[in-house]
């Protein structure tokens, strides 16, 4: 499709001493489509001029040379609008729709490119918490938003399945595990465990200097250590399973931080050779004062490793076997400081500098609970099997209501409950607190994941009604350029645009708040116009709309990682 801001910035570059791509990053779209297409705003100009914007503006109004594109331009106050030929944007618009059908809006710009997300994580024998809900969520969006603009995207689920912890539960489970019935109930039960054994290593400080025994024991090899915590790991990750079934996600490697226990000696040694490492109270560490942060332990003082050593051998792991251009690492923000030692002691592998540069923070906040409504247990380890079985049960209660003879309704029911969560979760800015919220997610007139599904299935059943979609020679473009119809297919012609910034951004975000919009515009638009029965040419027009609409409501909700009904 033609790139129209850059059409716009090289008319005005013909009479300004500026490059096209500075002009480009000028021009806004205004609010109010009335004031035209697209503004470029003349107090850019301004200083380099020696005038006033109003004077500016009217002056290149007169001086511009405008092509076929553009019907007409208009100065109001320091701005210069511009109104784009309607006809020419639907023209445009149809054929790259009928070109690409439900890969409209991708692109190719990230061929040959390899980005590893990092997500999810939940950690081993500890609840699957809504913080994790939270970056699978948001990583798994991002994973399907690259591979739509041609990156080949990873997925990592770099679990916690390493640390002293595991010291713990080893001699918990030494002590008391017939007690505990942690084939049938993994997660809960070792949790009981660990905390027991908690208490008993604050009551006795020589059962917690077992339990680092044990730790140290395990990072040597040592086989009964090792074979307890496969057995964790294994039991842990098939109850997490299920929370990934039910969001239909899978990951590219499960390489979690014991994977790279053995790669860790690399990684002192090219940290001793920077001469960077010191020791410090019989640890090792990197100081990092001079960049106003905490130290970076890299071994502690019992000789065993950390947190921070596992993702500095991941970084190389990676940089070797993905040559990755970027790493995201989808993570809640009280994991900053982590992340800020972690990537400045990066900075002393020995490894291509464009690795060193690739490393990003993908930050989000916290889910704040509407109390009451949720069953909690033990204080606030939330089952998330029964958060996503609750959302599908309120969903299928709101199908009785509204429409009891529905076909598969359980089918539908799970899509639109699990739907709802997601979209909920992405709504927002991700560094925004989210609320959890069910009377607001479920509202299927909000600005709701249930809400987008609805309209879909309202073109669907349009298309059916009709019992075909027309074909590109059908369409009179002259039909489609009512301002509802142009409210459509300027928001179609700027899919891609949305999807290339959700990805700038690294913000999901950015894609759900415009379906919100094109299913509103759609939903105008069909408040005005009758389709179906239509004389044949209108018919067949808005049909064809119609059917775009559907399709990249589809599309934009699976970037998301939601299903559609194709009935509700
Ligand atoms: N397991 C960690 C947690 O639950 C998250 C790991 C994130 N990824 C990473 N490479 N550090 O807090």
């Amino acid at each position: 499709m033609k790139n129209l801001k850059n059409e716009i910035a090289k008319i005005i570059s013909k009479e300004v001493q500026l490059s096209i791509e500075e002009l480009e990053s000028f021009i806004e779209i205004p609010k109010d489509s009335t004031m035209g297409d697209y503004a470029f705003p003349c107090f850019k100009l301004a200083k380099q001029m020696r005038k006033a914007p109003q004077m500016i503006a009217a002056e290149l109004k007169e001086k511009i040379t405008l092509d076929e594109n553009i019907e007409k331009v208009e100065v109001v106050g320091g701005y210069l609008n511009f109104y784009i030929s309607k006809k020419m944007i639907v023209q445009e618009v149809i054929e790259e729709f009928n070109k690409k059908q439900e890969k409209f809006g991708s692109s190719e710009e990230g061929k040959g490119k390899n980005i590893v997300i990092d997500y999810s994580a939940p950690n081993i024998a500890k609840p699957f918490h809504i913080g994790h809900l939270r970056s699978t969520v948001i990583g798994a969006s991002l994973y399907k938003i690259y591979k739509f603009l041609g990156y080949n995207s990873i997925s990592v689920n770099h679990l916690g399945d390493w640390g002293t912890q595991f010291g713990k539960l080893i001699e918990g489970y030494k002590r008391w595990g017939d007690e505990y019935d942690i084939d049938s109930n993994p997660i809960e039960e070792l949790t009981k465990i660990y905390v027991r054994i908690s208490k008993a290593c604050k009551e006795d400080e020589s059962i917690l200097e077992e339990c680092r025994n044990n730790f140290k024991k395990l990072e040597d090899g040592d086989p009964y250590c090792k074979e307890l915590w496969q057995k964790f790991r294994d039991l842990s990750l098939q109850e997490f399973q299920r929370v990934y079934d039910i969001l239909g996600i899978s990951f590219d490697s499960n390489n979690g931080e014991a994977f790279y226990t053995d790669k860790m000696p690399e990684i002192v040694e090219m940290l001793e050779k920077s001469g960077k490492l010191v020791k410090s109270q019989g640890a090792k560490i990197i100081d990092l004062e001079h960049k106003g942060m905490a130290p970076c332990m890299i071994i502690k003082s019992d000789g065993t490793t950390t947190y921070d050593t596992r993702d500095l051998a991941a970084i190389l792991y990676r940089a070797r076997n993905y040559d990755y251009e970027k790493i995201l690492y989808v993570v809640a923000y009280e994991q900053n400081l982590h992340f800020n030692q972690v990537f400045e002691v990066a900075q002393l592998l020995d490894m291509d500098e464009k690795y060193k540069k690739g490393l990003y923070h993908i930050p989000f906040g916290m889910v704040r609970l509407k109390t009451g409504k949720m069953s909690t247990r033990e204080g606030n380890a939330i089952k998330l099997d029964e958060i996503l079985s609750e959302a599908v049960s309120r969903a299928s209660k709101v199908i009785e209501e509204k429409n009891p003879n529905l076909e598969n309704k359980e089918e539908v029911a799970k899509k639109v409950g699990i739907g709802a969560v997601i979209f909920n979760d992405l709504y927002n800015n991700r560094i925004k607190d989210e609320v959890f919220d069910w009377d607001i997610m479920l509202n299927f007139a909000g600005e709701t994941g249930p809400y987008v599904q609805y309209i879909y299935v309202r073109t669907k059943s349009i298309i059916e009604k009709a019992g075909y979609v027309p074909k590109l020679e059908e369409v009179n473009v002259e039909k489609i350029i009512d301002n509802a119809s142009m409210n459509i297919i300027k928001l179609l012609y700027s899919f891609g645009d949305t999807i290339k910034m959700a990805a700038d951004k690294n913000e999901p975000s950015i894609i759900s708040r415009y379906l919100i919009d094109l299913a509103q515009a759609f939903s105008s638009f069909y408040a005005e116009n009758h389709i179906v029965g239509e004389e044949k040419e209108i018919q067949d027009a808005r049909l064809y709309l119609s059917n775009m609409v559907g399709s990249v409501l589809k599309q934009g909700l699976n970037l998301l990682g939601i299903e559609v009904p194709e009935k509700m």
